[in-house]
């Protein structure tokens, strides 16, 4: 599969500067930890007066790093081969002066030293005062070492602990986990702009009720940060759902299936992929009141629907160069009412979601899945995360668009 959906087999070597934010390194250096990695720690000088070898050591398992020179540590992984054995080196948070140097190729310390030496990718996620971030000084280093091909998760703007607000605060870490992630991934889809379709919709009966479905936009979350994962640029159209805007995914967020077409209408210019695994209402009501219903003088109550335009089924007519893959979410005859959407919706690949099947379809977080393709050749994918077949629905989307 091509991402990196775990971090098993992958060395990451973090380094920390000395900084208020140093104690969010510890969160990161969590998270790398719980997903598989191996992890080796470099604190500063700086660093250790914010925070202690002990705190990384206890998460990491491993002995911390501190000194160049230090002969239990030489003895132990040499500081040339740390910067060997890194598949990946993080700097979190990242100063202006350990940048400088490194812009300026200055090897003073064993953090700079194992930079200068290290063949792996580099992240740097800065954290600084905001004048230090807007010295032109800071910003050419910066600009230098991204010419280099180095990598930034840029601070994000907050109250900053010296008293001033604006940019500098420490990004999220994780928002640095998911860029770690990126470059450990292979990037196939650098070339495409994906347009995902995810969630419910909810069609409104009066101001205070609905129609809807099960779905959690789950499986739809999954696929746009695989994509995002692999590099390609990333539409996700949603409807109601409390999960998190994934990382360097851009969200338009509907409520109806009439909001959902104008908005997928909207952006199918830019789209060269188009996955639509929403649960959209097949009818609405064919009147919204406007007052509350009431219940007052009434022993029944029938509601008149009418149906809502099928997205992709219009979407299918005008495909032109774009790859089209829908779900279809079945209770019976799987295969066959699959593959009948599959041609009446002109798709190029149906993922077919059997939702009777206990974790598998809506609100949880696996699922069981068949892939079908135009040819009709079919891959059964067994129970597996929505990450997990969300990586092997974009690989089939990758091979029939390089046979294509
Ligand atoms: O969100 P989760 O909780 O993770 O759950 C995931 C899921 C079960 C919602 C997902 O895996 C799934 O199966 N999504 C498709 C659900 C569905 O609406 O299936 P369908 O067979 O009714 O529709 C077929 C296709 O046409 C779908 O791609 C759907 O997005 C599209 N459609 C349907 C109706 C309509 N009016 N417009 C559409 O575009």
């Amino acid at each position: 599969m091509g991402i990196a959906m775990h971090l098993r087999d992958k060395t990451i070597v973090i380094g920390v500067c000395g900084g208020i934010a140093a104690y969010k390194a510890a969160e990161l250096v969590r998270l790398y930890v719980k997903a598989g990695a191996e992890v080796h720690v470099i604190l500063t000088r700086s660093a250790q007066e914010f925070i202690t070898p002990l705190t990384f050591q206890t998460l990491t398992g491993n002995p911390v790093h501190t000194e160049m020179f230090n002969l239990v540590q030489e003895r132990e992984i040499g500081h040339i081969s740390l910067a060997d054995r890194a598949d990946v080196f993080v700097v979190a948070p990242a100063t202006a002066n350990l940048i400088g140097k490194v812009a300026a190729g200055l090897a003073d310390d064993l953090l700079s030293t194992s930079l200068m030496a290290t063949k792996a990718p580099v992240l740097f996620a800065p954290a600084m005062n905001v004048n230090m971030w807007d010295n032109p000084i800071y910003q050419q280093n910066q600009a230098r070492l991204r010419m280099l091909g180095y990598r930034f998760v840029d601070p994000v703007t907050g109250f900053l602990a010296c008293g001033w607000e604006g940019k500098g605060k420490l990004a999220d870490p994780a928002e640095i986990f998911e860029e770690t992630l990126a470059l450990l991934t292979p990037q196939d889809f650098a070339d495409e702009t994906v347009l995902v379709t995810a969630g419910p919709t909810r069609e409104e009966i009066d101001p205070v009720r609905f129609i809807s479905n099960y779905s959690s936009g789950k499986m739809g979350y999954a696929l746009a940060r695989a994509a995002r994962l692999r590099g390609a640029r990333v539409i996700l159209v949603s409807g109601p759902s409390a999960l998190a805007v994934p990382w360097g995914v851009e969200r338009l967020a509907v409520v109806s299936a009439e909001e959902m077409r104008e908005a997928v209408l909207s952006r199918w210019e830019e789209a060269t992929v188009v996955i639509k695994a929403a649960a959209v209402a097949d009818y609405r009501p064919a009147v919204r009141a406007a007052g509350k219903v009431k219940k007052e003088g009434r022993e029944s109550l029938s509601l008149a629907l009418e149906k809502n335009p099928d997205i992709l089924a219009e979407l299918g007519r005008r495909k032109g160069h774009r790859f089209l893959v829908g779900f279809a979410a079945e209770t019976s005859d799987l295969l066959e009412n699959a593959r009948k959407k599959l041609r009446a919706k002109n798709l190029d690949l149906m993922v077919a979601n059997d939702v009777t099947q206990e974790r598998a379809g809506f609100d949880v977080d696996t699922n069981i899945v068949r892939l079908l393709g135009p040819d009709e050749a079919e891959e059964a994918l067994p129970e597996m995360s929505k990450d997990e077949v969300a990586g092997h629905i974009l690989d089939r989307i990758r091979a029939l668009r390089r046979k294509a």
